[in-house]
């Protein structure tokens, strides 16, 4: 079987000697590794160092004449299946961002479809101006994964964010890239419909309810139905969350606003995943000037409810479709979800404590259970990530049932 191809670019931050020690973890977990290094890297670590460690020539000049390839550049970029650059200071990524290609890194970088992953090191005002966070936001939003810089002591002496991430982690990430990559597209052809995050209903012009869904669920099922090659629409409440590079994202405030938008969305979907948590109540009028301090008076709100927005996609519910919702509890989780499952007309619940360290809201890491009609089925402590892959295997295996 061939070697998963790492293409690694080293660029001239003085974390340059760290990319010795990657290129070899790669080597040893089973990577074919090509170095790229650019010139101001061969300042901080020789070619030497890194054909060592790599066993593969280096690849610095863009007009050397080949050491392996015809034209290098090309052949290492349709050759990686992943793309990573540790560390990338901040005129890498101004590079990256502005399409320049001027030298054997920046030209290989542009021609490839690989996943590009970023691990970044560079001073912290460098990492903190606005410039370089533009450019990693746009990069971002085209899909480049980046590494975030630490927290430690700098080249200066002075301490602040901008070390390279631990080798574990940019190793690990790689891997998983790789991984991803490699993993079938069997969601091909498939419409996936998923929600995410809270709702916002107002009360006055400055005032609103919500509650503490961050939306990281939805939107890691989502990027995983993506990349599992479905078309994805997702319908996303107010969240800090960048939007997955690939999908069709609709943006609600209220729960009657994303009953409007999910109901025909839902409609044309072979699988709904109702990550959300819309609220159920609503304020009965909404002030239309700012409500005034009552001096010693208690002010009390009247909600009255909302639509129970699964339900209304389950009344709706085609044959063959297969509709997946959350719930998320601080008591009897599974007896609540099973009720659910019934109510709302869904094939499967994911169903979590949010009260258990680890689950829950704002965390990348989630303890749920599946609960169908067959029973429940308890998960361990998993990220949030591979909790979307387990659940698109669970619906990918009913709506295949369904035929
Ligand atoms: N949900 C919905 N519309 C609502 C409330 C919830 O569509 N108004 C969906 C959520 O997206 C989730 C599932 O229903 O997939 C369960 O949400 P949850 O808040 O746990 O359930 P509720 O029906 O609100 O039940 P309860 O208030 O009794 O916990």
């Amino acid at each position: 079987m061939k070697k998963p191809c790492v293409v690694l670019g080293v660029t001239g931050s003085i974390a340059a000697y760290r990319a010795a020690d990657i290129a070899r973890r790669l080597v040893k977990a089973g990577c074919e590794v090509h170095c790229i290094l650019t010139k101001s890297a061969q300042e901080l670590i020789t070619e030497r160092t890194m054909e060592t460690m790599s066993g593969q020539p280096c690849i610095t000049d863009m007009f050397a004449p080949p050491k392996q390839w015809e034209v290098e550049h090309i052949e290492l970029a349709q050759r990686a299946d992943v793309f990573l650059v540790a560390p990338a200071t901040a005129n890498f990524v101004g590079k990256m961002a502005a399409g320049i290609a001027d030298d054997m890194l920046t030209t290989t970088v542009l021609a490839t479809k690989a996943p590009v992953l970023v691990a970044l090191a560079m001073n912290t005002n460098m990492y903190e101006n606005p410039v370089t966070q533009r450019n990693i936001a746009y990069l971002r939003s085209i899909g480049v994964r980046f590494l975030e810089p630490i927290e430690g002591t700098l080249a200066t002496g002075a301490v602040g964010k901008g070390h390279i991430p631990e080798t574990d982690d940019i190793v690990k990430a790689a891997l998983q890239a790789i991984a991803e990559k490699n993993a079938p597209r069997d969601l091909e052809g498939l419409r996936v419909v998923v929600t995410a995050g809270p709702t916002r209903e107002p009360i006055d012009p400055v005032r609103y309810l919500t509650n503490r869904s961050s939306g990281k669920m939805g939107y890691a099922i989502a990027r995983a139905a993506e990349r599992r090659g479905a078309d994805v629409t997702l319908i996303s409440g107010p969240t800090t969350l960048e939007a997955p590079a690939g999908v069709h994202i609709q943006n609600i405030l209220t729960t009657q606003e994303l009953l409007d938008i999910l109901l025909p969305a839902a409609s044309q979907a072979d699988i709904v995943i109702q990550a959300a948590a819309p609220a159920d109540y609503r304020a009965e009028t909404v002030a239309a000037q700012k409500i005034k301090k009552q001096d010693g008076e208690a002010l009390s709100l009247r909600l009255v409810e909302n639509p129970d927005v699964a339900r209304a996609v389950g009344e709706q519910k085609r044959e063959g479709q297969v509709l997946v919702g959350f719930a998320a509890e601080t008591e009897d989780a599974l007896a609540n979800a099973q009720r659910k499952l019934k109510k709302k007309n869904l094939d499967f619940i994911v169903a979590n404590d949010v009260t258990r360290p680890g689950a829950g809201f704002d965390v990348d890491t989630n303890i749920a259970a599946f609960v169908d009609e067959a029973g429940v089925k308890e998960l361990p402590l998993m990220p949030k990530d591979e909790l979307a892959d387990r659940i698109l295997d669970k619906a990918l295996a009913l709506l295949k049932a369904k035929g």
